[in-house]
Formats: structure tokens, C-alpha cells, sequence
């Protein structure tokens, strides 16, 4: 059996239900999460509640929620804080990839097999559901850590508050506009990937272990775990962008080369872009030898992350 083959099943010898079992039940309870989490659109303003709805529900792959949940059960965190926690990652990233796709940045109509919501609804309505997604992300976040009376409430705050701003993912936006065109080094690359993509997912491993009040050696592994899938996570976004078909991606293919961005295909070729993504997921397998088999749910998402084909 090879290793997404293992992964899927969840037969490593370590995991109890299948990996692809354990996987769908989270997908659904995020689901359910979000969908509660979000204003109905019955609600004024219907069009802006119709359009936020569009660009959460049914779709995505929910890989940073997987992995909110993949190390809630490692720390033992609640499941209240978990679903808190995997709500706001993933509804700054939707928010992330609404405002990614409008005319003035990537310039996207596909986005999970449908319409973008600019394209769907418009540019100011996609600027508003990215806002209040951004708000709203905040807002989950607080009340479940307020039910659950999480003594390191702050602190999360302020995390989320830095993988989604200047620091993060919005910084990493703007070093992704500038750097069209331009031939980066690898380090800038490097630091550009882990801003724009790598600061949400690694958050998402971390954030878990900070709500349980986890020790600062189970923290500084999960920091590197999710340092190392949150790096491999945009290689491989950039791998399929010049491999795949925008049927299997649901969003436009090729579009990296088109808009001469700075990605690991276009900067290193292809062989040592997957390359490099293999070296990353041994970095993440690594980062958890000291957990032993209660981290097979984070083993194999670091390989669903690499192996993925969308
Ligand atoms: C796409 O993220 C944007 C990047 C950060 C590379 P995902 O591949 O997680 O997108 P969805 O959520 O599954 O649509
Ligand atoms: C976007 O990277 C990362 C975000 C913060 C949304 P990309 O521009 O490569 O994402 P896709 O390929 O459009 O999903
Ligand atoms: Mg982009
Ligand atoms: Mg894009
Ligand atoms: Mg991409």
C-alpha cells in the first residue's frame, strides 16, 4: 500500500478508524459549525448574508479545520474550543480567498467549482463578505472561548489576529502582488509562502495546544509541524496550479504562469518544487516522533497535504 493509499485508510498501524472516515465526520461537524455560526439570509442584509453563505458553505477541502481537530484530539483541547477555533481559521481563509479572487488582485471567476463572488454577486459585495467574514471569524472565536472559559483566551486572540494580518496572510497578499514578474530569491520566496499561506495553517495546530494550556515542548513541535505543512501546503497549491485542470482544481488552472507569479514551479521547475514538498512533509513527520501514535491523524494530513490532487 503506498502512502496516500495508507493515509486514506488510515492503516499505519496506529490509527484506530480510517483515516478517510475520521476525516468526513470533521468535514461534516465543520460544516454544521459553520453553518450555524453564519447569519441566515432571510436576515437584512439578505444579499450580503446571501453572498457570505455562497462563499463558506459546501466547498472546500476544510484542511485547516482537519487539522484544528487533528491536534485538538492529540492536546486533548474541548471540542467547544476546537469548533471555535476550526470556525475562525476557516472563515478568514474563505474571506481570504473571496478578496484573492476579485479583479484587482488575482482576477479569478472559478473558485470550488462555481462562480467567484465577485463574479456571482460584485466587487463591493465581495469586498463586504470579506470584512464580515474577517469579523465574524472573531467573533466565534470569543464566544467559544468564553464558554469554555479558556484561561489563554488573549492569546489565541492575538494569534489569529497575527496569521491573518501584515504579519500573515494579508502581508504575504501584498508581497504576492508586488512580486509578479519579478525572479525572487528562494528566501523571499520562502518568506512570502509562509505569510500568505503558512501563518493560517500552522495557527491551526497551535491554537489548539494553546487553548489546552499544552506545555511549551508539545507547542514548539506543533509550531514546527505547522511550519513545515504550512510551507508544503503552497508548494503543492503551486505544483497544481501548472499540473492540473481547472475541472479537477475547480479553480482557474495555469493561472501562475499567465500572471507571472513568483511560485515554486515557476522559480525551481516542477521536479524541484515536489521535491521540495517531500523534504517538507519529512520535516513534518519529524516534528512529531515525540508524540508517537496519538499524532497519526497529523501524519497523515501532512501527507494528504502533499499528495493531494486539488
Ligand atoms: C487555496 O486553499 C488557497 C491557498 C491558500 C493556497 P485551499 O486549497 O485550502 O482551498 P479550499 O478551501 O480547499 O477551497
Ligand atoms: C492565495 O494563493 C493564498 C491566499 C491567501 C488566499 P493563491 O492565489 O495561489 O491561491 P489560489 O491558487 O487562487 O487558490
Ligand atoms: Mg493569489
Ligand atoms: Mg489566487
Ligand atoms: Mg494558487
Amino acid at each position: 500500500m503506498n502512502t496516500v493509499a495508507a493515509a486514506r485508510t488510515g492503516k499505519t498501524g496506529d490509527a484506530g478508524t480510517g483515516f478517510e472516515t475520521w476525516m468526513q465526520s470533521h468535514q461534516a461537524r465543520i460544516e454544521s459549525v459553520l453553518e450555524s455560526a453564519l447569519p441566515g439570509s432571510d436576515l437584512v442584509p439578505e444579499r450580503l448574508h446571501r453572498a457570505m453563505r455562497y462563499a463558506v458553505l459546501n466547498g472546500g477541502k476544510r484542511i485547516r479545520p482537519l487539522l484544528v481537530y487533528a491536534a485538538a484530539e492529540l492536546v486533548d483541547c474541548p471540542k467547544t474550543s476546537a469548533d471555535g477555533i476550526a470556525a475562525a481559521l476557516e472563515l478568514i481563509h474563505a474571506y481570504s480567498l473571496v478578496h484573492d479572487d476579485m479583479p484587482c488582485m488575482d482576477n479569478d471567476v472559478l473558485r470550488r467549482g462555481k462562480p467567484t463572488v465577485w463574479k456571482a454577486f460584485d466587487e463591493a459585495t465581495a469586498m463586504l463578505v470579506g470584512d464580515a467574514l474577517q469579523s465574524l471569524a472573531f467573533q466565534a472565536l470569543a464566544q467559544a472561548l468564553l464558554h469554555t472559559g479558556a484561561s489563554r483566551a488573549p492569546e489565541l486572540i492575538v494569534m489569529l489576529a497575527q496569521a491573518a494580518g501584515s504579519a500573515g496572510m494579508c502581508g504575504g497578499q501584498q508581497i504576492d502582488l508586488a512580486s509578479e514578474g519579478q525572479t525572487l530569491t528562494i528566501t523571499k520566496l520562502e518568506r512570502l509562502h509562509r505569510m500568505k499561506t503558512g501563518a493560517l495553517l500552522q495557527a491551526s495546530v497551535v491554537m489548539p495546544a494553546l487553548a489546552a494550556n499544552a506545555p511549551n515542548g508539545t507547542l514548539g513541535s506543533l509550531e514546527s509541524y505547522g511550519q513545515a505543512v504550512g510551507l508544503a501546503f503552497q508548494v503543492a497549491d503551486d505544483v497544481l496550479d501548472a499540473t492540473v485542470d481547472s475541472a479537477q482544481l475547480g479553480k482557474t488552472a495555469g493561472k501562475d504562469a499567465a500572471q507571472q507569479k513568483a511560485t515554486y514551479a515557476t522559480l525551481l521547475g516542477l521536479d524541484a518544487a515536489r521535491e521540495k514538498a517531500e523534504n517538507l512533509r519529512n520535516t513534518a513527520h519529524q516534528a512529531l516522533a515525540r508524540f508517537g501514535d496519538p499524532a497519526a491523524r497529523l501524519r497523515q494530513l501532512a501527507d494528504l497535504v502533499v499528495d493531494r490532487t486539488n
